[in-house]
C-alpha cells in the first residue's frame, strides 16, 4: 500500500515510523517532509497548506490512505477534498475540525452540553471586550478565536495587560484574521494533562496519557515555545480522574459533536486542567499533539495503521488499541535562541536513530544540518518514568549539532508528583 503523512515535524516523523511497522505498507510518501526522515520515507516538497497540491499528488501516485496531521490543512478542508477523490484519510472532515479551527465554536460546544470548562465569553467588538474586562478579576486569559500557531494565548495578570492583549488581536491583528474574534475565559489552576484519544465518531479510546514542558527554560521559565519535551503517563492523570474524564469530557464531546451532525473520526486531542473543582477542558485540538506524540506512539503496543483505518471505517470497537505498560521521555534538542532568534545551518550527526524524531532539519550534499528552532526529538522508554529520563538524556548525549540547546529538567516535576 502507499501511504502518503501530510506535515513535516517531529510528530510526523513518530508517525511515520509508527506506520512503518506495518507490513502492507510498502511506500511512505510525506509532504513536505524534512530532510531527517530520510530512510523512513520519501519526501515531497509540497507544503501541508497546499490542499490542490496536496490532492493533484495523491490521485497521481495513487496513493491507498492519507495521515493529515497538522491542524491547518484539516481545518482547511484536506481531508473532505480527498474523500471525494475517493481517498480515505485519517483524520476529521473540516465540519469537525472546527472544534479546533474555532476557540468560540468549542467553547459553546461545551457549554451546550455541560462539559466541564473555564467560564468565558465571545467578542467580536473590541469595546464591549474591554467594558467586561473592567469587571473581570485577574489574572484572566485572552485567547484569539481562530489557529495562531499555538501562539493566541495570553494569560494577563492585570487589567492593562488584558486590555492591550485585546487591543493586539483585534486592532493590530497581530494573529491576523484569528483573533478578529477572541474568547475571554477565567484563569484556571492546576497540574495540565494532554489525552490524545482515537475514535470514529461511535468509540473513544484514550491513549496513554503525556506531560508536555511548554516554557523555553528550566523550572518553567522563559518563553512559551512549540513544546521542550514531553513524558508519558502523565503522573496526575490517575485512574479516578480517568474515569471522570471519561464520562464528563470525552463521551460526552463525542456525542455533542454527533448531535451538531459534525461526527469526528481522527485523533481528538483533550487538554485538561485538572482543577480542585475536577478535571477540565482548557482546549481542544483536532490532531496528535506535538511532542506528546513522540512519548505516546512508541508506548503504543498495537499497529497503528490497522487503528488509523479502524477510525475511517467506523470498526474501533472492534480493533485492539493497546499500550505498553511502560514510561516514556522525550527531549527536544532545539537551536539556541528558540524561540526568538536562532541560526540554523550547523551539521547534525547521531550514533543512533532509534527514538530519534526529526523536526528542523534539511539535506545538503548528504549532510543533515539544522534548519528550524526545535530540531529534533530524542525518546526513551522504560519500565520506569526516571529510567525512561535518565536513558533519554544519555541519548541526548549522542546527538550532536552546534549551537544547540535543551531543558535539562524535562520529567522532573512529573517524578515529584509520582513521589507524592
Ligand atoms: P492553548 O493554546 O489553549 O493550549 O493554551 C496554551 C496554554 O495556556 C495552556 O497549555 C495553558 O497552560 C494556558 N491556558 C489556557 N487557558 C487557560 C486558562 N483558562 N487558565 C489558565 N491557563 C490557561
Ligand atoms: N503540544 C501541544 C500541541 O500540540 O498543540
Amino acid at each position: 500500500m502507499v501511504i502518503l503523512v501530510v506535515g513535516g515535524g517531529g510528530r510526523e516523523h513518530a508517525i511515520i515510523k509508527a506506520l512503518k511497522k506495518n507490513k502492507d505498507i510498502d511506500t511512505i510518501y510525506a509532504t513536505p517532509g524534512n530532510g531527517g526522515f530520510e530512510g523512513d520515507a520519501i519526501c515531497v516538497n509540497i507544503g501541508a497548506k497546499d490542499i490542490k497540491g496536496i490532492v493533484k499528488f495523491a490521485v497521481e501516485k495513487k496513493v491507498d490512505y492519507v495521515v493529515v496531521a497538522p491542524d491547518d490543512p484539516l481545518v482547511l478542508g484536506l481531508v473532505d477534498k480527498l474523500n471525494q477523490k475517493g481517498i480515505p484519510c485519517f483524520g476529521p472532515n473540516k465540519r469537525a475540525a472546527i472544534i479546533e479551527g474555532s476557540k468560540i465554536f468549542s467553547k459553546n460546544l461545551m457549554k451546550k452540553y455541560g462539559i466541564p470548562t473555564a467560564k468565558y465569553r465571545s467578542f467580536k467588538e473590541e469595546e464591549k471586550a474591554i467594558a467586561y474586562l473592567k469587571k473581570q478579576k485577574m489574572p484572566i486569559v485572552v485567547k484569539a478565536d481562530g489557529l495562531a500557531l499555538g501562539k493566541g494565548v495570553l494569560i494577563c495578570n492585570t487589567l492593562d495587560e488584558a486590555i492591550k492583549a485585546v487591543q493586539s488581536m483585534m486592532e493590530d491583528k497581530i494573529f491576523g484574521e484569528s483573533g478578529s474574534r477572541i474568547v475571554i475565559e477565567e484563569f484556571l489552576e492546576g497540574p495540565e494533562v494532554s489525552v490524545l484519544s482515537f475514535t470514529d465518531g461511535n468509540v473513544v479510546i484514550p491513549m496513554v496519557s503525556s506531560m508536555d514542558h511548554k516554557r523555553a527554560l528550566d523550572g518553567d521559565q522563559g518563553l512559551n515555545t512549540g513544546g521542550m519535551g514531553t513524558i508519558a503517563p502523565n503522573p496526575y492523570y490517575t485512574k479516578e480522574v480517568a474515569k471522570e474524564c471519561m464520562e464528563k469530557i470525552f463521551l460526552p464531546t463525542i456525542n455533542a459533536m454527533n448531535k451538531e451532525n459534525r461526527t469526528f473520526k481522527g485523533c481528538l486531542y483533550f487538554g485538561l486542567m485538572i482543577t480542585k473543582d475536577g478535571p477540565k477542558v482548557i482546549e481542544y485540538n483536532c490532531r496528535f499533539g506535538d511532542p506528546e506524540t513522540q512519548v505516546v506512539l512508541p508506548l503504543l503496543e498495537s499497529d497503528l495503521f490497522t487503528i488509523m483505518q479502524a477510525t475511517t471505517n467506523g470498526t474501533l470497537k472492534d480493533t485492539e488499541v493497546k499500550f505498553k505498560n511502560e514510561c516514556a521521555c522525550c527531549v527536544i534538542m532545539a537551536s539556541k535562541g528558540y524561540p526568538t532568534h536562532y541560526e540554523k545551518g550547523y551539521e547534525i550527526t547521531m550514533e543512533d536513530k532509534d527514538g530519534v524524531y526529526v523536526a528542523g532539519a534539511k539535506l545538503e550534499n548528504g549532510k543533515l544540518l539544522t534548519n528550524g528552532g526545535r530540531v529534533l526529538g530524542v525518546t526513551a522508554t522504560a519500565p520506569t518514568l526516571k529510567e525512561a529520563i535518565c536513558k533519554a538524556y544519555k541519548k541526548v548525549e549522542k546527538v550532536h549539532f552546534d549551537n544547540q540547546y535543551y531543558r535539562k529538567d524535562i520529567g522532573q516535576r512529573a517524578l515529584k508528583a509520582e513521589e507524592k
